[in-house]
């Protein structure tokens, strides 16, 4: 394995820090996103932090240069970097920024991140609605809720009215270890049934960063979701394309809208998703339609594509693609989904999978299909789960 030493000094001794001469001319107004290669910052053995990226390299990273890489798991504006840093390091947001930027501006010549300069519309309040929106979506906003069923459900209730009422205003106090889990769930996509989507802050993100590629280098094609349960997923990629201007594009977003089919293939074998099994995965269309509307995103260029998969894709006119999104956990369902789809999407398009990672079935389809399609573009994870990868030409 190559080892080289990476040392950005920065904050490590204050003296240091502030006595660096100060020669970059800082665009403040970047916006940065981790790359599409995976970076892995972790503890080794022998205490030392190190990173690791898709090839063999490895990096010996100081706290900070590591503090840095796990913020940058997820799209970072280079001011939302700064404050969560000041939070933890007592020094001034400019001059933070002005010492993180060498760093940051090595690692995307390293291509472990991409920078993308913010769109000419940008505000920061897209990203501020975006980030609303994402948290709204993952049930961030009010996630004692669940906890609060959960507990109504139980036999824990007690019996007297004031002491129950006590205990579910303070459930996220009463329940801490509990409440601090389920954000964690939240974060990392593991279900969490009181949410419109299951795909978790993380995979939220990552969509977040596709759209914007394609957007900035003009890449045609609406996005396409398979696999919709409530529609968050697919309400946040029609948010992406309206508050980026891009709404003339369509989001499409198919499902039988009453759960997964039964098992029929052997590589399915012991999935049984149906709705008698699951019935949180069973989501009408009308409900999902009523979503789309509570988040005032329902339009005629939103496309609900109701029915199986088998009977609705392969005539579907629904023109070029250049996202399409795969959440639909069986090896058959996935495989409909690329025979039918894979070759709608344009050269630069993604191709993301929520269930790589967590279903066998899932895994085999994606890893058939490649190798059926000869598909060489590397085979990217987004998290425990989620992985995607470019379109070649
Ligand atoms: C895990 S859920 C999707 C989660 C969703 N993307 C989200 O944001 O939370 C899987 C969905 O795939 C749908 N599905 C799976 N196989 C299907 C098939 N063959 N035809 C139609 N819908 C299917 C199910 O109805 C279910 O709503």
């Amino acid at each position: 394995m190559a080892q080289s030493q990476f040392a950005p000094s920065i904050f490590k001794e204050a003296v240091f820090f502030f006595r660096l001469p100060l020669i970059l001319l800082v665009d403040m107004s970047k916006n940065w996103y981790f790359s599409p290669e995976k970076i892995v910052a972790q503890l080794e053995e022998d205490g030392a932090l190190v990173a690791h990226v898709g090839d063999l390299s490895s990096f010996k990273l100081n706290q900070v240069a590591f503090e840095i890489l796990q913020l940058l798991y997820e799209p970072q504006t280079l001011d939302g970097m700064v404050e969560q840093l000041c939070q933890t390091y007592d020094v001034d947001e400019r001059e933070c920024a002005r010492f993180i930027l060498p760093f940051l501006h090595e690692l995307e010549l390293a291509g472990w991140i991409v920078a993308l300069a913010p769109d000419q519309n940008e505000s920061s309040l897209h990203s501020r609605y975006l980030c609303l929106l994402k948290r709204a979506l993952v049930n961030w906003i009010y996630p004692e809720h669940e906890l609060q069923v959960n507990y109504l459900q139980s036999d824990r209730v007690a019996r007297d009215r004031l002491t129950r009422s006590r205990y579910l205003r303070d459930i996220s106090h009463v329940e801490a270890e509990k409440y601090a889990e389920l954000l964690e769930k939240k974060r990392h996509g593991f279900v969490t049934v009181l949410s419109h989507t299951l795909i978790g802050l993380r995979r939220l993100n990552h969509l977040e960063y596709c759209a914007r590629q394609i957007f900035a280098q003009g890449i045609p094609g609406d996005f396409f979701e398979a696999g919709v349960c409530q529609g968050g997923a697919s309400i946040f990629l029609r948010a992406l394309q309206v508050a980026f201007g891009e709404e003339q594009r369509k989001t499409w977003a198919a499902d039988s809208f009453e759960g997964l089919p039964p098992a029929t293939l052997p590589q399915d074998e012991g999935l049984d998703f149906t709705e008698s099994n699951y019935p949180w995965l069973a989501f009408s269309q009308e409900r999902v339609e009523e979503h789309f509307r509570r988040y005032e995103l329902w339009s005629d260029h939103v496309r609900l594509v109701k029915g199986w998969f088998s009977e609705t894709l392969p005539g579907l006119d629904c023109g070029l693609l250049s996202l399409l999104r795969l959440d639909a956990d069986l090896y058959q369902s996935t495989m409909e989904v690329l025979t039918n789809l894979y070759d709608k999407v344009v050269p630069g398009g993604f191709v993301v999978v929520d269930d790589y990672g967590a279903f066998e079935a899932c895994r085999l389809a994606i890893d058939d299909f490649r190798l059926e399609r000869n598909i060489q573009a590397p085979l990217k994870w987004i998290d425990w789960s989620g992985v995607y990868w470019r379109k070649e030409s």
